[in-house]
């Protein structure tokens, strides 16, 4: 079976037909920036946009970065506030004229890397984490996703995990890789103290530069970077497509 998969982000908005049996992209990633001030009605038009690059009228998963419950989005941290309250699934449904399913970013790439990347067979607690503009956290257990945890706002040392420990936060600050290391590790070890996780997945962006931080960590957690890199997004959106 073939979805659109459509990751939403904060600089941009890719998206490719996959297939989900196999995880594999059957064309090259379309990305466009993503419009200013990041409101529905523009990001739905990209939406239509990518389809219509595919000649696509199938179904649509769309990741999106904030907790979605029913099409919804529930919260908005980096996101406009225009979202909250919002049915996406239906707005996209509209512009697009394809059956839509919106589902978190972070759950989206959990679910790829549990089908076809570092999670695969993995059967005791998972917990991915992206690390990009926000912290996303997707938790599973034997497999199954406990959908729309928003860990990456845990405090930590009184502050929102995500302001200190995101790519973002490392960006901002123009943080050495040895000081990130240090942030990343004082947020991992204390979800390690929450949930005692069998393995964590490092995802997003930063997943590509793991060499320069993986090896500083100091948790007894493993923690292996996600095998699906940037792809994972859009492949874990077309499978979110599936679960509604
Ligand atoms: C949002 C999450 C999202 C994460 C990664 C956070 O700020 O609250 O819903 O998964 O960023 O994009």
């Amino acid at each position: 079976m073939q979805i659109l998969g459509i990751d939403v982000g904060g600089s941009g908005i890719k998206g490719a037909p996959v297939d989900v049996e196999t995880g594999q992209l059957l064309a090259e990633r379309l990305r466009i920036k993503t419009p200013k001030d990041g409101e529905p009605e523009p990001i739905a038009q990209v939406v239509k946009q990518i389809a219509q690059s595919f000649n696509w009228n199938g179904p649509i998963g769309i990741g999106f970065p904030a907790p979605i419950k029913g099409g919804v989005a529930l919260m908005a941290a980096n996101v406009s506030e225009k979202w909250v309250g919002t049915n996406a699934d239906a707005l996209f449904s509209k512009v697009t004229a394809c059956e839509c399913t919106m589902i978190n970013d972070a759950d989206a790439a959990g679910l790829a890397e549990m089908t076809f990347g570092a999670g695969r067979g993995q059967p005791g607690t998972v917990i991915m984490i992206t690390l990009g503009t926000g912290i996303g956290t997707a938790i599973f257990h034997r497999g199954q996703l406990l959908p729309n945890t928003e860990f990456g706002h845990l405090e930590v040392d009184g502050e929102d995990a995500e302001f200190r420990a995101s790519d973002a936060a490392r960006q901002r600050e123009d943080l050495s890789w040895k000081k990130y290391a240090k942030r990343l590790n004082r947020y991992l070890s204390a979800m390690e103290n929450l949930f005692w996780p069998n393995l964590f997945i490092i995802g997003g962006g930063i997943s590509k530069e793991s060499e320069k931080y993986l090896p500083l960590l100091t948790i007894e957690t493993p923690v292996v970077t996600a095998q699906l890199l940037n792809e994972a997004g859009i492949v874990g959106a077309a499978l979110g497509a599936l679960r509604k």
